[in-house]
């Protein structure tokens, strides 16, 4: 289809996993896309720009990437926004690449229709997002931005509260770095947006137009296995994803009702007294999923993240008292168990953080 950038009303940004295959989750947007426009989906603006940004690992993809291109240390050091090491020297922090991004597509002379800018990270990506919404220090002028978070592996807690208290599983007293940066607001020294307090970040994330998309099979144990990662609820990425909604609630004080989620709190505090207005984030859930970005994205809960104003919840826990252990079911569990035997090929791109 011919498409018109001064058209554009909506920009979709998609950060790759820990793969960093931009390629592919450009393609698959761009599939998903093009199919909802072909079924006449009014939400979908057919001038829809999608940019799918690659940031190369500096020892991963030696040789893919110009000597002026950015690279950054390790593998995933660009997900927590540290420092680029190639070109040597410029030090650029991957959360810097994003804001500039995003102020390319909030020029009006450039893109004078343009409305929507939304920033999707799925996995290592959702990561990114997750700790990108929180740090960032400001939002477009003169579109709308929306944040969507799908399967990070954990997130940006404000507090040292976790959701694991059961020693057997992880000991906090164990785990001397549980609430450093990625995982907390100690040593947050990544360039520019460090230094920033929990309370600043606490704000920015409760206000911001955050969806939560999480598919509900996401139960292998994989991703993250350290300690900072098992304390944000157990080896599984959806009970920490659970966690991470509760915790959300609880410090935010929404007063909405957490006990069917996941994750033992006490004494989180309320800090409900440092942001007005509403608490913005919101959590859906894509029941049949697993840590699948086609999944995830290919569904009716995953289109209207992208797409409505008033996204759909999804799925929901029903059950009080579900521990992380037991959560979610250990039906469903076989059932992923089951799903998982067919698509072995698939699975190199679907899985890490
Ligand atoms: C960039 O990072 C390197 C390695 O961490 C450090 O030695 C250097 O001082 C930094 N340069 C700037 C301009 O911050
Ligand atoms: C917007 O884009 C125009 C045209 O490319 C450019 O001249 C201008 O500097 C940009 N404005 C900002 C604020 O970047
Ligand atoms: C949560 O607390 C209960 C009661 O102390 C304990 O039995 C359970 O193992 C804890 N679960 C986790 C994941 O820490
Ligand atoms: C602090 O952050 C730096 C840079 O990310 C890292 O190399 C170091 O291990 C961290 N130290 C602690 C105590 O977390
Ligand atoms: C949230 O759940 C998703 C499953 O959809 C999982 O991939 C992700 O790791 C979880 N993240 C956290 C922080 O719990
Ligand atoms: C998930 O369920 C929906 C609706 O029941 C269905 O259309 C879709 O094909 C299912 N997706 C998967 C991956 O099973
Ligand atoms: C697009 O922006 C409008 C505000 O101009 C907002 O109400 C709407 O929810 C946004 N839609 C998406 C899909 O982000």
């Amino acid at each position: 289809m011919k498409t018109n950038d001064k058209l554009a009303k909506h920009v979709v940004i998609v950060v790759h996993g820990s793969l960093r295959d931009g390629d592919s989750y450009w393609s698959l947007m761009n599939d998903i896309f093009a199919d909802l426009i072909k079924q006449g989906d009014a939400r979908v603006d057919r001038n829809l720009i999608i940019v799918a940004p690659e940031f190369f690992s500096a020892e991963q993809n030696e040789g893919q990437y110009s000597s002026k291109q950015l690279a950054w240390p390790d593998l995933n050091l660009w997900q927590p926004g540290e420092a680029s090491s190639r070109p040597k020297g410029l030090n650029i922090s991957s959360y810097e690449a994003i804001e500039k991004l995003v102020d390319h597509f909030d020029n009006s002379s450039q893109y004078p229709q343009m409305k929507n800018i939304t920033l999707v990270g799925h996995s290592g990506g959702g990561q990114l997002v997750n700790r990108y919404a929180t740090l960032a220090r400001k939002l477009p002028q003169n579109t709308h931005m929306r944040f969507i978070v799908a399967d990070p592996s954990s997130s940006l807690y404000f507090t040292e509260d976790r959701a694991v208290t059961d020693k057997n599983i992880v000991d906090k007293a164990k785990c001397p770095l549980y609430n450093s940066y990625r995982y907390g607001f100690d040593n947050l020294t990544i360039p520019i947006y460090g230094g920033q307090s929990a309370q600043t970040g606490f704000k920015n994330y409760v206000t911001r137009d955050i969806v939560h998309l999480n598919g509900l099979l996401d139960t292998e144990v994989n991703g993250d296995q350290q300690c900072m990662a098992i304390l944000q609820g157990g080896t599984q990425r959806i009970s920490r994803n659970f966690s991470w909604w509760k915790y959300l609630n609880l410090i935010a004080g929404t007063g909405e009702d957490m006990r069917f989620f996941p994750g033992n709190f006490t004494n989180v505090p309320n800090w409900k007294h440092l942001y007005s207005g509403d608490f913005t984030p919101r959590l859906s859930i894509v029941a049949n999923a697993s840590h699948d970005v086609d999944q995830v994205f290919n569904s009716a809960i995953g289109n209207s993240a992208l797409f409505d104003t008033d996204v759909l919840p999804g799925w929901r826990p029903e059950k009080p008292g579900q521990s992380t252990d037991s959560f979610p079911s250990a039906a469903i569990r076989a059932q992923v168990r089951f799903a998982l035997f067919i698509p072995l090929v698939a699975l190199t791109s679907i899985f890490l953080r």
